[in-house]
């Protein structure tokens, strides 16, 4: 495996690999490597000959400094992680690498971009954006994986592309969430959790796991929201910031009777770490 700190290198490298033929997947992570990241690592090896995986805890995207401060580090072990499933490049630039003058652009993507995370983090998807299209411009993977856990990201990211990067030839490609063995979705904040906060977190995924059975019985909207804030409110750890069932491409609320293609989002204090979690109905 190849380690990279600066860009131009990385650059040659992978236009040398480009130069030999080989197809190149692309893995952005922001480090604190669980199950979750290494299936996006084994998708990318079985569709390319390459997969190269970023790891950047991006200032631009975090709206609160604690948040940043507290994110969780540890280059050295996610670096074993990644040899361990066979990556083949792994770039780790410092802030003054990525950033070496403040990144002023301000993307425009519109309402996919307005509701949910982007109304309770006002300028995370723009710090989400100005990281992943300079991701992009230097890896140029022929397909890049993201995790559906961060569902609207991923919604994000494709608009960002489709209007910001219409030079981009590679491919936007979404992955299911990956969850421990009792539902809780994967996440490097979980690591924030105390024991006692690591079973509370659970009934957040329990909670989507009943609101789907009971939509595939025919609950409507309000039923499933009353249900959701109802069972959430149970724990007194937890706290719910948000929840909300959107049309799962456009993200926007659905009036009137449920369709088939809706997504449940929901974002949830357990104690001070932020939990989000999704299911699609
Ligand atoms: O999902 C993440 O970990 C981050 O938002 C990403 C895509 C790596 C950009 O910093």
């Amino acid at each position: 495996m190849e380690i990279f700190y600066e860009i131009e290198p990385l650059k040659k490298r992978l236009a040398q690999l480009r130069a030999q033929g080989k197809s190149i997947g692309f893995v952005a992570t922001m480090g604190a490597l669980h199950l979750g990241h290494v299936s996006l690592v084994e998708k990318s090896n079985q569709d390319n000959d390459i997969t190269a995986v970023s790891i950047f805890v991006n200032p631009t995207q975090f709206n609160n400094k604690e948040d940043l401060e507290k994110y969780p580090r540890n280059l050295e072990a996610d670096i074993h992680l990644l040899e361990e499933n066979e990556a083949d490049i792994v770039f780790a630039p410092a802030v003054s690498e990525m950033y070496p003058q403040p990144d002023n652009r301000q993307f425009e993507i519109g309402a996919v971009a307005e509701v949910m995370e982007g109304k309770y983090r006002p300028g995370h998807f723009n710090g989400v954006c100005q990281v992943v299209s300079k991701l992009l411009n230097i890896m140029e993977p022929d397909n890049a994986y993201f995790g559906q856990k961060d569902y609207q990201q991923i919604a994000v990211i494709r608009t960002m592309v489709k209007k910001y990067m219409p030079d981009f030839k590679g491919k936007i490609i979404s992955c299911p969430i990956k969850r421990e063995s009792d539902g809780l979705a994967l996440s490097s904040r979980n690591q924030h959790l105390s024991a006692d906060q690591r079973v509370s977190a659970l009934l957040i995924s329990k909670t989507l796991f009943k609101a789907k059975e009971m939509s595939d019985k025919g609950a409507t909207q309000k039923e499933l929201v009353d249900y959701i804030k109802k069972s959430i409110a149970t724990d007194a750890n937890l706290c719910l910031e948000y929840v909300e069932i959107a049309d799962k491409d456009t993200l926007q609320p659905i009036k009137g009777d449920l369709p088939k293609n809706a997504v449940i989002c929901i974002t949830v204090y357990d104690g001070k770490t932020r939990l989000i979690d999704n299911i699609l109905l």
